[in-house]
């Protein structure tokens, strides 16, 4: 695909990008002929994926080893790729916890705001001059559909996810005629490792999205935004949940999804 390499390439970051929705964009990116620069902190998995698209695809793969629970991380990743001319952020990394608010644990909690929310504020704030310079190029930001609204039992992920929404919509309203397009990506249930890191089985889970296939679309709708939900029933099930009165959604959502006792 020329013409998305010509606008979003020749470089594009990702990060978490060593497994779920990031290794689906990595994937993706590279089958369009941009080079990638792959960042998380599991540097083993980064490697085989690197060797693998390079096979695939004979594009140029930079790993970077970055732990976002660090506050200085977002700008030693901006040092690492300075060299290199990124045309697109796919600020991606993230992790949520679910379960009664007071028994999410406070230093994880702490964790998940660096990752979830610092992370991509500095990195929109640092690449944000070169896109706005070259007049063209993109800022994916992965948030979730549960920033959307309030999130009973997911109450910190969802506030995390919020502020990733409104990030997104502010720069995007910011941005329009500058030729740098902005995409809040609010995915639904997405196969990863997300689900089993918070205790859930997957193969319980339903209407669940490939990674590739929300990355494709996410990708294909990178002009389309603000905010772009990749998966039908997702993008449904919360535009019904957000005509209706706040609190009868927020009830509704409360009895969903709380946790067994
Ligand atoms: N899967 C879903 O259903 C779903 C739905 C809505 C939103 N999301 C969002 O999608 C994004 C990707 O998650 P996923 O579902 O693909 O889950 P995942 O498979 O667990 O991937 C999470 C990625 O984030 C990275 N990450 C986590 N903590 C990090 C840290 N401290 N420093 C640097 N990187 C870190 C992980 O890399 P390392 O562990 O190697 O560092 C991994 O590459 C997240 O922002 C998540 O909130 C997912």
């Amino acid at each position: 695909m020329p013409a998305f390499k010509d606008q979003y390439g020749p470089v594009a970051l990702v990060t978490g990008a060593s497994s779920g929705i990031g290794v689906g964009f990595a994937e993706e990116l590279a089958s369009r002929g941009l080079d990638l620069v792959l960042a998380a902190r599991r540097v083993d998995r980064m490697q085989a994926l690197k060797d693998r698209l390079v096979a695939e695809h004979g594009i140029a793969v930079r790993v970077v080893e970055s732990d976002l629970t660090k506050p200085d991380a977002p700008a030693a990743l901006v040092a690492a790729v300075a060299d290199l001319e990124v045309g697109l952020v796919v600020s991606n990394a993230g992790f949520g916890a679910k379960g009664y608010y007071e028994t999410i644990d406070a230093d994880l909690m702490a964790e998940m705001l660096a990752v979830n929310c610092h992370a991509p504020m500095q990195l929109a704030h640092a690449f944000m001059p070169a896109l706005k310079a070259r007049g063209k190029g993109g800022l994916v930001l992965t948030s979730s559909v549960e920033g959307l609204m309030g999130g009973p039992y997911s109450t910190a992920y969802a506030a995390t996810k919020a502020l990733v929404i409104a990030l997104g919509e502010g720069l995007w309203g910011e941005l329009q005629g500058t030729g740098v397009d902005v995409l809040t990506l609010t995915p639904g249930a997405t196969e990863s490792e997300a689900a089993a890191k918070q205790g859930f089985d997957p193969s319980k889970m339903q209407n669940v999205q490939s990674a590739r296939d929300c990355a494709r679309l996410t990708l294909d709708n990178l002009a389309n935004g603000p905010t772009y939900c990749p998966n039908d029933h997702y993008r449904a099930l919360f535009e019904q949940m957000l005509a209706m009165p706040r609190k009868q959604a927020l009830l509704a959502m409360a009895q969903g999804m709380k946790p067994k006792d």
